[in-house]
């Protein structure tokens, strides 16, 4: 495919729906299992890591109605007992039902990944669930997961992980006993949110995390899933590359744990701003963007709220003045790419000065040249430097994988850029 900057992209744009939350769809249908009823997700995310959570939950025996954006979820009585649990790209579904089964006696269930999730490392779940009680028969994809009685206990968890940390929680709800969690910093919080909001007894003291046993299902919900800041990082990113644009995004989560790249934006130097509107288990509002010259930054803080965004950022650090560095950031090592890589890679190729670090990579800014990129087949990598395409013709080698969380993407930038070929 290629990408070419469009000679009069439109100026101002007011999205109210771009992509709706990624973290908040899986867990959306993941947590329906733990209620007593029928329970309606409103602007359900559909991509396709996001539908591998939707089809898994019917395997398990949900039942799945759709009535326009409403995707009404009824869960089983039972949960069914052997199945294969087929969770293409998303790490996400693959940890998180992971912790939703392993309480399962009897159970036996089968966890398959594609290529890129069948190298992520599955000891970070491996190991808690263990010592819970059930049994794992591998630290990567595929696995077999044997449920079994499980009993609480303190876990310190040694990444900072939403997703070993939703596992974690999912399991110890149906432990015979209360467990404890704790992780090095904060990961994003939507698990503790949700639950606890639903009645789930998780208290968070010093940092801790105090989960209680279920003592009865929770009561069923009926969520709206905003738009997701790690999609909309994009098109901030376009506004502010680009000559003279401006934009506002509706209905966007603004949760604390997710928005840390546009701290770091505003300290390169763009104009945004953000404004939450309303608070229903999670802050929703919005977010106004303007074109700017932006300047380097060092990133060093909060690395687990930016981890997603560091590719997109990785695109305005080449494009301000000055170097830029991200660093105790080594778990971009494990994503759906060797993001360092991918990225410091792509970066060489457009003619900027990268060096990947041992926990982060530098930029220095500097100006583009055409040239042949490549995604990696990773969703966050391609997007990110088809954004490059807005100051350059560029050509852009896999750029499908974007289908994992965004599908609407090149509708989107189409309004910025061209797309000489392909769709
Ligand atoms: C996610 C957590 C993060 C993030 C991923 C989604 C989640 O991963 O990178 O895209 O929904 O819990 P880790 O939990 O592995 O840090």
């Amino acid at each position: 495919m290629k990408i070419a900057p469009k000679p009069n992209p439109t100026a101002f744009r007011r999205y109210s729906s771009l992509a709706q939350d990624k973290s908040l769809s899986h867990r959306s249908v993941i947590f329906s299992f733990l209620t007593s009823g029928e329970c309606e997700i409103q602007d359900f995310l559909r991509a396709e890591d996001t539908n591998s959570t939707l089809q898994i939950a019917k395997v398990l025996g949900a039942s799945v109605r759709e009535e326009g954006q409403k995707l009404l979820l009824t869960p089983p009585s039972q949960i069914v007992s052997k199945a294969q649990i087929l969770c293409n790209n998303a790490g996400t579904a693959m940890r998180l039902y992971a912790g939703l089964l392993a309480s399962r006696e009897g159970g036996v269930y089968e966890f398959v990944g594609d290529e890129s999730l069948s190298k992520r490392p599955m000891d970070r779940i491996k190991t808690p669930l263990e010592r819970l009680g059930a049994k794992l028969s591998s630290s990567y994809a595929p696995f077999t997961l044997y449920p079994n009685k499980l009993r609480g206990i303190h876990f310190h968890s040694p990444v900072a992980s939403a997703q070993v940390k939703g596992a974690f929680i999912l399991a110890s709800l149906f432990a015979q006993t209360p467990s404890s969690f704790s992780e090095p910093e904060l990961s994003r919080d939507h698990s503790e949110r949700f639950l606890s909001s639903l009645g789930a007894e998780i208290l968070i003291q010093n940092k801790m995390l105090h989960i209680a046993p279920l003592k009865k299902p929770l009561s069923p919900y009926s969520f709206v899933i905003p738009n997701d800041p790690s999609s909309v990082i994009f098109f901030v990113i376009a506004c502010l590359i680009g000559k003279n644009l401006q934009a506002e995004f509706e209905n966007v989560l603004l949760n604390p744990t997710r928005i840390e790249a546009f701290e770091v934006l505003k300290k390169m130097g763009a104009n945004l701003s953000y404004e939450i509107r309303s608070e229903r288990i999670e802050p929703v509002g919005i977010v106004r963007v303007a074109s700017s010259s932006l300047v380097g930054v060092k990133v060093e803080k909060n690395i687990a709220w930016l981890i997603d965004e560091i590719p997109a950022l990785s695109i305005a650090f080449a494009c301000a003045r000055g170097v830029s560095e991200a660093r105790g950031a080594k778990e971009l090592k494990v994503k759906e790419s060797n993001r360092i890589n991918s990225i410091v890679s792509n970066l060489k190729a457009l003619g900027i000065e990268a060096c990947e670090l041992e926990d982060g990579l530098r930029v220095q800014g500097g100006e583009f040249r055409s040239a042949k990129l490549k995604s990696f087949g990773d969703h966050r990598i391609a997007m990110s430097f088809a954004l490059v395409g807005m100051k350059k013709e560029i050509e852009l080698e896999g750029s499908e994988c974007i289908e994992i969380s965004f599908p609407r993407f090149f509708e989107f930038l189409s309004e910025y850029v061209e797309v000489v070929n392909g769709s």
